[in-house]
């Protein structure tokens, strides 16, 4: 059976930083209220011409990148984000062109927060049912579209960016090890945005009740957070006879510091075993895990080897955790040029959309 490797990773934020101070000036809040009981300083907002599907593929082509492969290689292509670009097509079919990756196939997974330990859990087992070699999994949110600026209960929590890991198969053991995914639908009034969906489409009346923005309930998501994450950790570590002594690092969901420092509590663990960032980010959703990760990378604070431990919590309800031997990008001898498939499937687009215009001329004509 094959081992399923994280052998790339790329993110993207977008340049335009909101500090507290600023969300001060739309709603009645302050900067000390907020990093008191978030620990959130500024968070990254999409300009307007940001989107799940740009952003992601920025994030992807890094990880790409990172991994020495191309698009064309990828066989696979999970996108998850809890602001996707439409409710369908999916934004991974969109990614899947703008990249180029012409092999692949490409779908989304809605699993709210908790997405992106998911997706890659998905595309681990993927791997290692020998199906399959190379995934590219994408966590991309522009959440300040789906934000209500006048309720101050959400707006400060949310924050805009992407981020991407390339999964690929190997013989040599390590990368993902454990992983366990859980739900609770009982929840899913306790976070979730009301409208647009087929339960209560748009009308003009869903909109002037803004049931189209994020709607939380702040304590009861704090309560359930708190309590699946360090559980989580631990079964994750449990299905391999490992403990939290032999844990290096502890990626968790960014949503509020109060929440990662009770989960360490739990498991009797140092906070500075854990990476946080979620002071300049915010709450990316399906973002933050990665984001999180390629940052204690960049700082070399995770390192091939490393035991590696995602845990992540969000609407649905959802929650997961997953241990990961830390590996890098694979051995080569060639060396790949990824930029040039990005412009290569740019216009490769063109022509498809040229091509399928003039075949649905001529097939009218026929019938
Ligand atoms: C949203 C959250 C920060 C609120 O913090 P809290 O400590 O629970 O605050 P409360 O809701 O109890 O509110 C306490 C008081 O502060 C006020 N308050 C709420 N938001 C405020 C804000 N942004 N600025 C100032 N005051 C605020 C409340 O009105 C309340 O006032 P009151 O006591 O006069 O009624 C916290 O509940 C949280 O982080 N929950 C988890 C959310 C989350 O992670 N969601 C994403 C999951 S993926």
């Amino acid at each position: 059976m094959p081992f399923a490797h994280i052998t790339g990773w790329g993110m993207y934020v977008p340049e335009p930083v909101l500090t507290n101070d600023d969300i001060s000036k739309l709603v009645e809040t302050s900067d000390e209220w907020i990093r008191e009981r978030t620990g959130i300083r500024e968070r990254h907002i999409a300009s307007e011409t940001d989107f799940p599907s740009t952003m992601g593929v920025e994030a992807a082509i890094r990880a790409l990148k990172v991994a020495n492969l191309v698009p064309t290689e990828l066989d696979l292509i999970i996108c998850t984000s809890s602001s996707p670009e439409y409710i369908f097509p999916a934004t991974a079919c969109l990614i899947q062109d703008q990249i180029g990756a012409t092999k692949a196939g490409a779908f989304d997974l809605q699993a709210a927060c908790t997405g992106f330990v998911y997706a890659l859990n998905m595309g681990a087992q993927a791997i290692r049912s020998g199906s399959i070699k190379n995934v590219l999994v994408v966590g991309t949110e522009v959440l300040s579209r789906f934000t209500n600026w006048k309720d101050r209960n959400t707006c400060i929590l949310f924050g805009d960016g992407a981020g991407a890991f390339v999964l690929q198969a190997s013989d040599q053991p390590g990368g993902v090890m454990s992983a366990v995914m859980h739900s609770d639908g009982s929840g899913a009034d306790a976070l979730n945005v009301p409208a647009g969906g087929a339960h209560c489409p748009a009308t003009e009346a869903t909109i002037r009740e803004g049931k189209h923005f994020i709607h939380m309930d702040g304590k009861e998501v704090f309560r359930f957070a708190t309590r699946v994450m360090g559980k989580a950790v631990t079964e994750a570590l449990e299905q391999i006879q490992l403990t939290t002594n032999d844990v290096q690092w502890i990626v968790p969901h960014q949503a509020n510091y109060r929440i990662i420092d009770s989960a360490a509590k739990h498991l009797k663990m140092p906070l500075d075993k854990f990476v946080i960032n979620v002071d300049r980010y915010g709450n990316t959703s399906t973002a933050s895990v990665p984001i999180a990760t390629i940052e204690a990378i960049q700082k070399s604070q995770i390192k091939p080897k490393d035991k590696v431990v995602f845990v992540a919590f969000g609407g649905g309800l959802t929650w997961a955790a997953m241990v990961v031997e830390w590996t890098g990008p694979l051995p080569s001898k060639k060396h790949v040029r990824v930029e040039p498939y990005r412009w290569f499937a740019r216009l490769r687009s063109y022509i498809r959309r040229i091509l399928r215009h003039i075949e649905g001329f001529f097939s009218r004509k026929e019938l």
